[in-house]
């Protein structure tokens, strides 16, 4: 037992160190980069845009554009809604005559957050592709029912670019260290949860400024309003810089006083199994509990904390994190002629997240229907009573004596009053 607490302490104190020495590189000044990206593999800004049109254009039925959102200096922030919109609303099933509603899983993906982070946007992509083009094979086959198992029961919405300006400074400078909007904000400690705490810096040359005030970017708009128009079961932030899926809460005050959200079990559990489906390895846990530090402001937190998304997460999809000798490009991106490699990997996060959420989605749904089956008899039964109630008052002096509840009562008849009266006027008039 001694022995047992001496080692862990060991042990913790190693982590700590380790963990420490790993922190991020907090300037945003360029480097001598390692690599560089390929923009005939990687997409620029330009071509983000473009193809995301594209890939709108070619799939009216499943994929509508929403050009409602923009940055600061008004580039768009590629809103997209993707399902099948002609299976929305009411749906029969074959054991009920009368309609249900049937509510799709809706989720909210947001990539594009940290200028440099280009690997998300690329995962997007593959995403967008391997449900569009999955339409394309004969019906029944694994792709077209991967494609139609989504759409069907998914109402996903994406901000394509959350930081379109950011992704323009870094390109246009060259700058593959930016990750901030164009005038240094982190996005992710913008946020109005916990905003300004200890995990952010107030410095504009520090690559976690959280900027004047909480909200300050209008880039942060697209999600507090989506948020606000819907009533979202998941949300997710994607990053990279390691492998590490992210559960509420991050902030400093939530680590101090070890604050949980809400649906804490079943974030963990879609985590866990989220972890396992891939070929590399994911670790994750709590966020203020996988690392020492802690952040501020985060998107996430938000949608967990403010909004009570029953699923925020944050999730990093591919990295080793800090190491000697590293610069930016490769500590957030794979090398160009990696990059197919390290997508199909993690596009099984999306295949397990998807699974697992659809099935969650449906125990919900039955249980509501259970909860609501017996409501339903019993509005029906009650409904029934009354009718019977009003009937038998209604039908009362018809039923037999026997059947009667109470004798019929002496009661003065109009006929009886009306003779009554003219007797009385013919008294007067006499
Ligand atoms: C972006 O990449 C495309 C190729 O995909 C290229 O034609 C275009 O010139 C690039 N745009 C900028 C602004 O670099
Ligand atoms: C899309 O992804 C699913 C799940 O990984 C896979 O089964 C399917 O074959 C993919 N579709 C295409 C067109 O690649
Ligand atoms: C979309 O929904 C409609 C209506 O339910 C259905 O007929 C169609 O097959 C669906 N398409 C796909 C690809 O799921
Ligand atoms: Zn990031």
């Amino acid at each position: 037992m001694d022995h047992a607490t001496e080692l862990s302490k060991v042990f913790r104190t190693l982590f700590f160190l380790v963990t420490f020495t790993l922190v991020w590189t907090r300037d945003v000044k360029p480097k001598q980069e390692l690599y560089l990206p390929d923009y005939r593999v990687y997409h620029n800004l330009s071509s983000i845009q473009s193809e995301l049109e594209n890939i709108a254009y070619r799939n009216p039925k499943f994929i509508r554009m929403d050009w409602a959102y923009g940055s600061r200096d008004l580039r768009p922030q590629m809103v997209m809604r993707v399902t099948n919109f002609s299976s929305e609303g009411w749906t029969y099933t074959a054991s009920q005559s009368m309609p249900r509603a049937h509510n799709k899983l809706k989720m909210l993906l947001s990539y594009g957050e940290h200028a440099r982070e280009f690997l998300p946007v690329e995962s997007m992509f593959h995403l967008l592709k391997n449900l569009t083009s999955g339409l394309a094979y004969p019906r029944g086959s694994p792709e077209e029912s991967f494609s139609r198992l989504i759409l069907s029961k998914v109402d996903l919405y994406i901000v394509g670019i959350m930081n379109p300006d950011g992704r323009d400074y870094l390109e246009r400078t060259e700058n593959y260290c930016w990750r901030g909007t164009s005038s240094g904000v982190d996005l992710n400690r913008n946020f109005d949860w916990q905003f300004g705490g200890k995990g952010s810096s107030s410095k504009a040359n520090d690559e976690e400024y959280h900027g004047e005030r909480p909200f300050s970017e209008p880039e942060c708009l697209v999600l507090t309003d989506l948020t606000l128009k819907h009533k979202f079961d998941a949300f997710f932030s994607l990053h990279s810089g390691i492998r590490q899926i992210y559960v509420p809460f991050a902030d400093t005050e939530s680590k101090s006083m070890k604050r949980l959200p809400e649906n804490v079990d079943k974030m963990l559990e879609l985590a866990d199994r989220m972890s396992h489906s891939t070929q590399s390895r994911f670790t994750y846990g709590l966020a203020h509990q996988l690392n020492e530090y802690t952040a501020d402001g985060t998107i996430f937190d938000y949608m967990a904390g403010n909004r009570k998304i029953p699923f925020s997460l944050a999730i990093e999809l591919w990295g080793e994190g800090d190491r000697e000798g590293a610069r930016c490009f490769d500590l957030f991106n794979p090398p160009s002629e990696h990059l197919h490699i390290a997508l199909r990997d993690i596009h099984a996060l999306y295949q397990s997240m998807f699974a697992y959420l659809i099935e969650w989605k449906e125990e919900q749904q039955a249980e509501y229907t259970k909860m609501d089956a017996p409501t339903m008899t019993l509005n029906f039964l009650l409904l029934g009573l009354l009718l019977l109630l009003f009937l038998a008052v209604f039908f009362h002096s018809r039923f037999p004596t026997c059947l009667r509840l109470y004798p019929k009562r002496r009661v003065v008849s109009i006929r009886s009053l009306s003779s009554t009266f003219s007797a009385v006027t013919l008294a007067m008039r006499r």
